[in-house]
């Protein structure tokens, strides 16, 4: 089957690579691009592991074609850090050891971002309710809330 021509933007830089059309960007992401930070769990839709930011949203790029980023903006955990300089979530996780496998990490990770950059001051229970899609077979999830509620505080402290 003919591949198709994909131009898009990956972490503020303009990419451009070839699809199958029943390719997955996961799969783009990963097999095509060489971006293999985003992970996969399941490939269904279930785990969240291989979530990305895609115009500013929040997506599970195994349930999002190739083709379909064409002309769009994509975040992958790649471009999260600011050169050397890691996002205060990736330090925190770090600090507070809030992962094992790390399978899951990228994705809650990205999801934890994005929920800080809607709601700076997140409940407990918002944090659980807006990360009940990212799993996590390993930590048991206290350490990944407490590292998201620790970074929201500090980056709330930083922002006096
Ligand atoms: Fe995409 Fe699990 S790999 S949600
Ligand atoms: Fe292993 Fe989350 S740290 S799945």
């Amino acid at each position: 089957m003919a591949k198709l021509h994909v131009s898009t933007t990956i972490n503020g830089e303009p990419a451009e690579f070839l699809a199958d059309p029943h390719q997955s960007l996961l799969d783009a992401l990963r097999g095509t691009l060489g971006l293999t930070g985003t992970k996969e769990g399941c490939g269904t839709g279930d785990c969240g592991a291989c979530s990305v930011m895609l115009d500013g949203r929040l997506v599970c790029s195994c349930l999002v074609l190739a083709p379909e980023v064409e002309g769009k903006e994509i975040s992958t955990i790649e471009g999260m850090a600011e050169g050397e300089e890691l996002h205060p979530l990736q330090q925190k996780f770090l600090e507070m050891a809030a992962l094992q496998c790390g399978i899951c990490t990228p994705g809650v990770l990205m999801a934890s971002r994005a929920l800080l950059e809607r709601n700076p001051d997140p409940s407990e229970t918002e944090v659980r309710f807006w990360l009940a899609g990212n799993l996590c077979r390993c930590t048991g999830y206290d350490k990944i809330v407490r590292a998201v509620l620790d970074t929201a505080a500090e980056m709330r402290e930083a922002a006096r």
